[in-house]
């Protein structure tokens, strides 16, 4: 069996994460090298629950470890407080204590929810993610951000919270819908494109095998794009520096999936992002054409839109919280200057803004 361990190197909290094709049947077993608890939270989503709860608990019970499990509704339209309310509720009926790990099997919803609950909860429990989503397992369920969003935008209510470790099975990969793959595409090819040339070249050669659930390709590809971020958060992880070199394509990302009513997934908005800051880059002079027309073509190869966007210029520009009547909104923009490495510019014009907005409807 494939195996590949990725440390994450934070002050006062080391973790890793694991890749491992079939993890989720060994969870157990590495669980109780890092708790005694007789008793684990399970948060999941409704979709998840259908599909690979029963491993999870089967895997626990094994070593009679109790599964209370909590299924949310699935979807980025429930990541709000209201949702977590009844988990709260449960949990503190059942009387877990401060060692009860809590084990977030699902994609960045369910982690980003349920790692807010742990953060939350008895002022803190150990967190256990086991991302289901390509997307979750190359980012959302490591580095501690953990939140729910609010009506004013993404993620405004949230804490810090770092996992005791993480177990990514890319088997779990098999039953996700086409659409999530290319969702989690979007990070990989926001990842390869702040640090690594070579990482953006090898996904243009082999983005069709990613497409067709090639895990001999995946299982590879998520563990170097973890290991891309962990870098990162380890060298930076209250996102004082470098750790907004991530925030790439989010800033036009998270304000199109808020003005879009989140129809639009947050893969398509970051991806739809990528292209309006490269477009940007190229009007700054920072990028050339060229390096902008690759990431257009990785990105629509990837199934992800890179045009077609709906929501109105205005629309987002109110979303990201730029004063349209000044020509510099003082927005921080992470903008590449080649694929493989970013700059931080706080210095972008708001009509190149707007114009790299208005190319996205073509
Ligand atoms: N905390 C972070 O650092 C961080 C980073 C990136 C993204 N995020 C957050 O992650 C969220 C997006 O995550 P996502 O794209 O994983 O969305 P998601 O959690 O909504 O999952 C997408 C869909 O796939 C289903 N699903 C999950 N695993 C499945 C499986 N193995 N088989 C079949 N269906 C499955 C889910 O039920 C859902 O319907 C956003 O809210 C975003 O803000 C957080
Ligand atoms: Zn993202």
């Amino acid at each position: 069996v494939p195996t590949d361990r990725i440390s994450v190197e934070i002050p006062g909290a080391h973790y890793d994460v694991y890749v491992r094709r079939g993890l989720l049947q060994q969870a157990a077993a590495l669980l109780r090298s890092l708790s005694s608890s007789p008793r684990a939270a399970v948060i999941t989503d409704s979709n998840v629950a259908a599909l690979h709860l029963h491993t999870l608990v089967a895997s626990l019970s094994a070593v009679s470890v109790e599964a209370i499990a909590i299924t949310l509704p699935a979807g980025e339209s429930h990541k709000e407080l209201a949702t977590l309310r009844p988990a709260y509720d449960a949990l503190l009926a059942a009387r877990i204590d401060r060692n009860t790990p809590v084990l977030t099997l699902g994609g960045g919803v369910v982690g980003d929810m349920g790692g807010f609950l742990a953060a939350t909860l008895l002022r803190g429990l150990p967190l256990i993610p086991i991302p289901t989503t390509l997307l979750a397992m190359v980012d959302a369920s490591f580095g501690g951000k953990t939140g729910v969003n609010h009506r004013e935008g993404k993620n405004l209510i949230g804490a810090f919270h770092q996992p005791l470790a993480v177990l990514a099975d890319p088997e779990l990969l098999k039953t996700l819908p086409a659409a999530e793959i290319q969702n989690g595409l979007a990070e990989c090819i926001k990842h390869e494109m702040i640090r690594d040339a070579d990482g953006f070249a090898d996904l243009e050669a082999n983005v069709e095998r990613a497409l067709r659930l090639d895990l001999d390709y995946l299982t590879p590809l998520v563990a170097h794009n973890v290991g891309i971020k962990a870098r990162i958060v380890a060298a930076d992880p209250f996102e004082r520096g470098e750790r907004a070199h991530l925030n790439f394509g989010h800033t036009f990302g998270h304000a199109i999936e808020k003005a879009s009513a989140y129809s639009l997934s947050h893969g398509q908005s970051v991806a739809l992002g990528l292209v309006a800051a490269s477009t940007a880059a190229t009007t700054m002079g920072l990028l050339d054409r060229v390096s902008r027309g690759r990431v257009v073509d990785l990105i629509r190869r990837a199934g992800l839109p890179a045009g077609g966007l709906e929501p109105s210029t205005d629309e987002i520009l109110d979303a990201m919280g730029i004063d349209k009547k000044t020509l510099n909104g003082k927005i921080r923009f992470v903008l590449p200057d080649r694929i493989g490495n970013v700059v931080v510019r706080d210095d972008v014009p708001t009509p190149v803004i707007r114009d790299a907005i208005d190319q996205l409807r073509g």
